[in-house]
């Protein structure tokens, strides 16, 4: 059973500036709840135990302040009778009643694998792994999804998502082989193709489930061109190697937020869908079209 999950939020997210000089982009809202709140909210249906966050240099005390809870804040609104605002607070408890939080520091964004690198010393067991730019929306929680794989294969894992031909050229594609339904063998990993020279219309998702064998290989892996160790980039070593990596085809809504446009789709899809403001703005919004 996996029980601990890492979360590398140390990057710069140099695609949300000007915003992201001042708010983390984990930070930043989809509808009326942070990034980082809908991952620790999967996290936590998929029975995580401990979260890892991997951080930058201030990022600790940010997570912090958001999860831990204030008395100061709960008695003012208590005292002001915003039951309400409360219960929104409340359910912030929960994830950090229910999940420890531990946090390893990467000085220098040196690459999403180098930052996974230094979570290492909790690595002595399989864990699940968040990119913060990614949140799915599904029934059956995503990381769940995988780890219902996982017990059965026991190897890592890659969540997967079909996209249209357009859009290969932006994202991580694999080169597979089926062997049943949605699941995969990866043979290759290409970092953004060219439409006509990708493997297939598979894109990789910031969901993993790695081992420990998966450390042995980023700690083995040289800096690309940009001078940063990439996850991806482990994993084509291991195919390289022989060892076996599995693709899952998830179910559900992939919503991106690493940059403005594909922040912006995504806010807009949780604000449409929102239980209480979700009616309300799909009125204002044909009012306006
Ligand atoms: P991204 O490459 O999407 O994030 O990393 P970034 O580098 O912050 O964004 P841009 O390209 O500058 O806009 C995917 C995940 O890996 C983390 C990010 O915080 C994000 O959760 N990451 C990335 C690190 O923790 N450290 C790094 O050096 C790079």
């Amino acid at each position: 059973m996996i029980k601990k999950a890492i979360i590398p939020i140390a990057g710069l997210g140099t695609r949300l500036l000007p915003l992201s000089k001042a708010v983390p982009k984990e930070f930043l809202p989809l509808a009326d709840k942070s990034t980082i709140q809908y991952l620790l909210e999967e996290a936590l249906a998929s029975g995580i135990e401990e979260v890892v966050f991997v951080v930058s240099a201030g990022k600790q005390r940010e997570i912090s302040s958001y999860f831990n809870p204030s008395q100061k804040l709960e008695k003012f609104l208590q005292d002001k009778k915003k039951d309400d605002i409360l219960t929104e607070l409340n359910q912030l408890k929960d994830l950090s009643k229910n999940i420890t939080f531990s946090f390893a520091t990467q000085k220098e964004p040196l690459g999403d694998g180098h930052a996974i690198l230094q979570a290492r010393k909790y690595s002595d067991e399989p864990c699940g792994v968040f990119f913060a730019d990614d949140v799915v929306d599904s029934k059956i929680p995503c990381l769940t999804q995988l780890l219902e794989v996982f017990q059965t294969c026991q190897k890592p894992i890659i969540a997967l998502k079909k996209i249209s031909k357009e859009k290969l050229p932006h994202y991580g594609v694999v080169g597979v082989e089926k062997i049943a339904s949605r699941l995969y063998k990866i043979k290759k990993i290409v970092e953004k193709p060219a439409i006509d020279s990708a493997p297939s219309n598979l894109a990789i998702v910031g969901r993993y489930v790695i081992t420990p064998e998966v450390f042995e290989f980023l700690k083995k892996t040289q800096r690309n061109e940009k001078g940063e160790i990439i996850l991806a980039q482990a994993f084509e070593r291991m195919i390289q190697a022989g060892k076996t990596i599995y693709g899952y085809e998830i179910d559900g809504e992939w919503l991106e937020c690493g940059d403005k446009l594909r922040w912006l789709k995504s806010n807009l899809y949780f604000s449409l869908h929102h239980p209480s403001y979700g009616e309300e703005l799909q009125k204002f919004l044909k009012e306006k079209l």
